[in-house]
């Protein structure tokens, strides 16, 4: 069975977050599963598709709007990602650096859609499931459905993934005549209070659809800037499967970009390794535990109570902790992060950029990776960390609940705390001080946490029982 995965990214080709990692691995686990598996993405100006062989494998034209475009498709010629990758080229539109951050945004996501459906259509391509990620795809099922020219599709089942519901692509209706011509009695399907909503279309047109983990597609019914009541209507074609991680790219004993490698084995000492590399090199005592933050500096991370955090901690004298911090997004956020480091010179260090490699060895050396995340759908940060050996403190929401046990329940691990405030989460690191000192129970949490299973083998079964059903 052919199943055709749509999403803006795709680690290794382009990563902003945890959509990447997800759509990097999970259709490589169902192509290993026996199915024919296509991710398709747009095209990047990125180092990955420089340095690969690609070839064009069709060309053609459609019209957005007044604009006549051309749509190239770039095939990855050796499958070395472990699924076949196909790139949309559309001069003008898809052809950039970046996945996101373009004032022609939502041109560029239609240009994107359309050029797959035209594209798929004119060469006779029909895939037994569409999966659609995220709002930027969200315009799929509503086009196969519901446009004649797209109507060789209109039996093909479609899936939706919701990796965030807080982006919603959200437009103005005078954007609509830059679509294809649609079924116009149908409009009310790309609506939601008065403007075109693709994810709100995704989930109102596909077959069936998926958030990554169980308890944020409960918390969607409640929290889902608008679309609560959407998501309460639909509740029975939704599905929750938290996401996996992927151990060829994450996983300490093979890990390329660490210094030191370690297994369970020598969790221990590993990590002292790991540590005093990352502490001597961003001028850390070595000797005092590390709490680590790792991620996008947004409100939905609670990035913006870490300077709070870092105040209450460092301010009152020495609690003997130290800090790492590795981000980057909103303005105000990196500077009071980085007037902080330099107020707290040898007690907080902060990396302002994205840096895969710096995240790896982070994961490696911390003691602690903390996660206040006021929305947080899985998250895969501290399914790394654990996988590293280092404890999770984490708000007690969506998928962070779902996978972090706290540490005083039976076989628990972790730390959770109740809500995404700075007095939540310093007592929370309180507690993680006085785990520190209790030498023997921190090697066996972290030997321990080692061994948790959170290998996408599970949730990927849980992906193939939906295709499975809808094909039927
Ligand atoms: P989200 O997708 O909402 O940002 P996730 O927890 O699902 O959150 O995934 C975040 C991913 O991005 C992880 O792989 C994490 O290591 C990575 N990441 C986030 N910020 C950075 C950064 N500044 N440098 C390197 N990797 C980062
Ligand atoms: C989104 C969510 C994050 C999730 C990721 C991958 O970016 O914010 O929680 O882990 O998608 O599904």
């Amino acid at each position: 069975k052919h199943v055709v995965h749509l999403s803006a990214e795709c680690y290794p080709v382009a990563k902003v977050g945890g959509l990447g990692d997800v759509v990097g691995a999970l259709p490589r686990y169902l192509q290993r599963a026996g199915f024919r598996v296509w991710v398709v993405m747009p095209w990047y100006n990125k180092p990955f598709v420089r340095e690969h062989d690609f070839e064009v494998t069709y060309t053609g034209h459609f019209r957005q709007g007044s604009r006549q475009l051309e749509v190239q498709i770039h095939k990855e010629r050796r499958n070395l990602l472990g699924f076949e990758l196909y790139l949309i080229k559309i001069p003008g539109l898809i052809d950039r650096d970046e996945p996101y951050g373009y004032a022609d945004e939502s041109e560029q996501f239609m240009a994107f859609q359309h050029g797959f459906l035209h594209w798929i259509t004119d060469a006779g391509i029909k895939p037994d499931v569409v999966h659609c990620h995220d709002h930027h795809t969200g315009l799929i099922p509503f086009l196969m459905y519901h446009s004649e020219r797209f109507s060789a599709l209109r039996e093909v089942p479609t899936v939706g993934t919701v990796h965030n519901g807080q982006y919603q692509g959200w437009m103005e209706w005078n954007k609509a005549i830059l679509l294809p011509p649609f079924d116009t009695w149908k409009w009310g399907l790309l609506d939601w209070d008065g403007v075109i909503n693709p994810l709100g279309a995704l989930i109102k047109c596909c077959t069936a659809y998926t958030t990554v983990s169980e308890g944020y597609l409960n918390e969607l019914m409640i929290q889902a800037n608008g679309l609560e009541r959407l998501f309460e209507m639909e509740r029975a074609k939704g599905v929750g499967i938290v996401n996996g991680i992927d151990p060829s790219v994450w996983d300490p004993e093979h890990d390329p970009m660490l210094e030191h490698r370690y297994g369970a084995g020598d969790v221990q000492y590993g990590k002292e390794r790991n540590k005093v590399s990352l502490c001597e090199r961003f001028g850390l005592d070595t000797a005092k535990p590390l709490l680590a933050y790792i991620g996008r500096f947004a409100g939905e991370k609670g990035a913006d109570i870490l300077p709070q955090i870092i105040e209450n901690i460092m301010g009152g004298g020495d609690v003997g902790l130290n800090m790492m911090i590795l981000g980057s997004g909103d303005t105000q956020m990196e500077e009071e992060i980085t007037h902080l480091a330099e107020k707290y010179p040898e007690k907080v260090a902060v990396h302002i950029g994205y840096q895969e490699e710096l995240s790896h060895r982070i994961y490696a050396a911390a003691d602690f990776l903390i996660m206040p995340s006021r929305v947080e759908p899985c998250g895969l940060n501290q399914l790394y960390s654990m996988r590293y050996g280092t404890i999770p403190i984490v708000r007690a929401t969506g998928g962070l609940k779902d996978t972090v046990l706290d540490m005083d329940e039976p076989q628990g691990y972790g730390i959770l705390f109740p809500e995404a405030s700075a007095d939540d989460a310093v007592q929370a690191v309180y507690r993680a001080l006085e785990l520190y000192a209790q030498r023997r129970r921190m090697e066996q949490l972290r030997e321990q946490l080692m061994a948790l299973d959170f290998s996408w083998d599970k949730s990927a079964a849980k992906y193939i029982e939906i295709y499975q059903n809808i094909i039927a």
